[in-house]
């Protein structure tokens, strides 16, 4: 062959999309590649055109997605045309913004500002598919509901769907510095580039929030909880603006982290305290100055009196006191304060699984209607597995916002394989029997405390400069659960596995079941080869890399391992009945009843309200020594399981993507082996017990991994 021909070639070799084309990763869900041939001609049959009718910057951008989506499925552009007058018709508008729709006279009225309907019709004697909201916004979501249909190849045809959110504030909650560094991140820096705005605005914003929006996300707060004053400072405010101004079409508004002195910090006043009326005053003059640039700000996120960040305690006032100072001058704009219940506190001696209970419970009823409670899913912090928060179902005149963790800080950072999708089910699906049986968690969310009172959720964000977004291929799943549990807080996690798997991998059935059955096993297996039986916190110490159960030196009880899981010569676990902490008295006396007998607590919670003896018998009929071997075993076993599917898949998926994974299995499975190594190392050493037959002894004594140090992980210093 003559070389300028086989140049050529190449060249258009390189250039031919194909399923083999390398992908990175960076168009997540939303890849719209080409159907396969039959599917596709029949969807060039069921959307040859779209009517979009409307001028909102919001009805552009649905109509820009709709376009985009179905001519990269279709492998060719779809038309835009002004009437129905051919077969295929997709019409997109609001009774005000479309005759077309209104003509239809659709049952909207249930629907919201958020819902949508999808109906297949007749119109002008033409098959049509229309997508009709009371808002704009419900259109965006109907277009994303419509590509989602086409993406996993169903039939766009005899169509009746309606849908609306059960939350009304669905938000991310970056933990992102100004300085770019993200706090407990693992895909790279932070998306935002304060330093280029408001000049630049990176095209990655508008991915970011068509990602966002695809998936129902209406809000994101941009700052980091442990707060940062400079944020509120005029040339932050605009930087602020801008990407405000990049969401805004796509549904989501912008909120900030409020650092409670910045009346002092940037202020230059003596005091932050919130009953002094010029703290209050400074503070609604700041908040009229991000409106007047800002008209639809969404409000404030708050850490306060918590690890150290400054709040109302400083000052002898309460939770309630410093929410409330926010909440008045944020509601004249219609704004919100998410007020976090993460607090404990190093001069408290009381079990910390009790503390953000004992403080807030008693404030139920004090908050102002505009601020919302954001409580972790659990007392401790987001474990791999905690029982539900006590504070659930206990504060009924307060509105309470679930705080999940997307950003996988104690399991496994980015290389771990571990989908949170049935943590989360398993925390919303729990019953928390207030007022009585069949109060789940979810129904809580979703239930306004009072009429017309807000709900919410919030996902710390595991996304960033990565080209991937989230660090690895897989914890793109879990920004996508988020969105779908924040939509829907009674979904379950394996069909959301199997959308995200067929929409970011394909949908070949010998591709998507290997795939959904790892993810659905892969949270159980981290808890095994971490914090099997109910164990929690036996991180190592600030980043949280890799194992530390001995840790017994720092300076506050409650941040050393040892303190969680107490084990000693005859026993291990942490006493939360009414003869220890009585922790578990916070919950409802039915969970008490069950929870607070060794015989009747599920055994993944053991050792979470129980001190057992080593030789206490588990439901297996081993004791819990030989138990927790056997479960450490188990974890690792399950990666090699997840490994030896996903080579198999070798050549079904894009090489660059596949062997992303593929490497970062390998990680899993050396860190797993050093979990179950190091914690059986250790609890042998406090034990002195013999490993059950079958088991193998770690290959180090406990000493090696004790040698063992990371200082530079991600999270060092944090
Ligand atoms: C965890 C995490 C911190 C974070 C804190 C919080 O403790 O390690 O980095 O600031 O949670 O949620 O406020």
């Amino acid at each position: 062959m003559r070389p300028i021909l086989a140049l050529l070639l190449l060249l258009l070799a390189a250039m031919a999309p194909s399923a083999a084309q390398a992908e990175t990763g960076y168009d997540l869900w939303l890849r719209y590649q080409p159907l396969p041939e039959q599917r596709r001609a029949e969807l060039r049959d069921e959307a040859r055109y779209l009517v979009a009718q409307g001028s909102s910057d919001r009805l552009k951008v649905a109509a820009q997605e709709l376009v985009r989506g179905m001519s990269g499925l279709q492998s060719g552009q779809l038309a835009v045309a002004t009437s129905v007058d051919a077969p295929g018709a997709i019409v997109l508008g609001t009774p005000e913004s479309s005759a077309l729709v209104a003509s239809l006279n659709l049952p909207l009225a249930t629907l919201g500002t958020e819902g949508f309907l999808i109906r297949s019709v007749t119109m002008n004697g033409q098959r049509a598919t229309v997508i009709a909201a009371n808002r704009d916004v419900g259109l965006l979501y109907g277009v994303f509901a419509l590509l989602k249909r086409a993406q996993l190849g169903e039939s766009l045809r005899n169509l009746d769907i309606s849908d609306r959110p059960k939350l009304q504030l669905r938000v991310l909650n970056h933990w992102d510095n100004l300085d770019r560094h993200v706090e407990r991140g693992y895909a790279g820096q932070s998306i935002w580039d304060w330093q280029k705005l408001p000049g630049y605005k990176d095209p990655r914003y508008t991915d970011y929030a068509r990602a966002n929006a695809s998936i129902g996300i209406n809000g994101t707060v941009l700052t980091n909880v442990n707060a940062n004053a400079d944020v509120l400072r005029p040339e932050y405010i605009q930087k602020v603006k801008a990407l405000a101004e990049v969401f805004r079409p796509y549904g989501i508004k912008v909120y900030l982290t409020a650092r409670f002195s910045a009346p002092i910090e940037i202020g230059g006043m003596k005091t932050a305290d919130p009953l002094d009326p010029a703290v209050a005053a400074w503070w609604k003059a700041k908040i009229d100055e991000i409106y007047a640039v800002i008209p639809d700000f969404g409000g404030f996120l708050v850490k306060a009196n918590s690890e150290g960040q400054p709040g109302p305690n400083d000052y002898k006032r309460s939770h309630a006191d410093g929410a409330n100072m926010f909440a008045d001058a944020l509601r004249p704009h219609g704004g919100v304060v998410m007020w976090r219940a993460f607090v404990y506190a190093a001069e408290n001696p009381d079990d910390r699984h009790k503390q953000a209970y004992t403080e807030f419970e008693p404030l139920d009823g004090k908050f102002r209607d505009n601020v919302l409670v954001q409580v972790k899913n659990g007392a401790i912090d987001f474990q791999p597995r905690e029982p539900f928060h006590p504070l659930f179902g206990a504060m009924p005149k307060t509105p309470l916002m679930m705080e999940f963790q997307i950003t996988k800080e104690y399991l496994g950072f980015a290389t771990h394989l571990a989908y949170l999708g049935t943590m989360w089910e398993e925390v919303l699906q729990a019953d928390t029997f207030r007022p009585r049986k069949g109060a789940t968690v979810a129904k809580i969310l979703e239930k306004p405390v009072d009429k017309g009172a807000v709900t919410g959720i919030a996902g710390v964000a595991n996304i960033g400069s990565d080209v991937n977004w989230s660090g690895s291929q897989f914890d793109q799943a879990n920004w996508y659960a988020y969105g779908r549990f924040a939509w829907d807080p009674e979904a379950k996690a394996e069909p959301i596995a199997r959308d995200w798997a067929r929409m970011t991998w394909g949908n070949d059935p010998a591709v998507v079941d290997p795939i959904v059955s790892m993810m659905m096993r892969s949270r159980e297996a981290v808890v095994d080869y971490m914090t099997p039986l109910g164990l929690t916190h036996l991180m190592a110490t600030g980043h949280h890399y890799g194992p530390g159960p001995w840790v017994a030196d720092l300076a506050r009880p409650e941040w050393n391992p040892v303190y969680y899981h107490k084990a000693d010569a005859n026993g291990i676990g942490f006493d939360r009945t009414a003869s220890g902490s009585n922790g578990l008295g916070q919950y409802a006396p039915p969970l008490v009843r069950q929870w607070g007998d060794r015989k009747k607590v599920p055994e993944e919670l053991l050792l979470w309200f129980h001190h057992v003896p080593w030789e206490h018998r588990t439901k297996s009929g081993r004791s819990v020594w030989d138990e927790l071997v056997v479960r450490y075993d188990r974890g690792v076993d399950e990666v090699k399981r997840m490994q030896a599917q996903w080579d198999a898949l070798r050549g079904k998926i894009d090489a660059r993507r596949w062997e992303e994974v593929r490497d970062y299995l390998a990680i899993q499975h050396d860190e797993a082996k050093w979990w179950r190594d190091a914690s059986i190392a250790y609890f042998q050493s406090v034990s002195k017990r013999p490993l059950p037959v079958g088991h193998a002894a770690p290959p180090h004594d406990l000493e090696h991994y004790k040698a063992i140090r990371t200082p530079y992980a991600p999270g060092s210093g944090e």
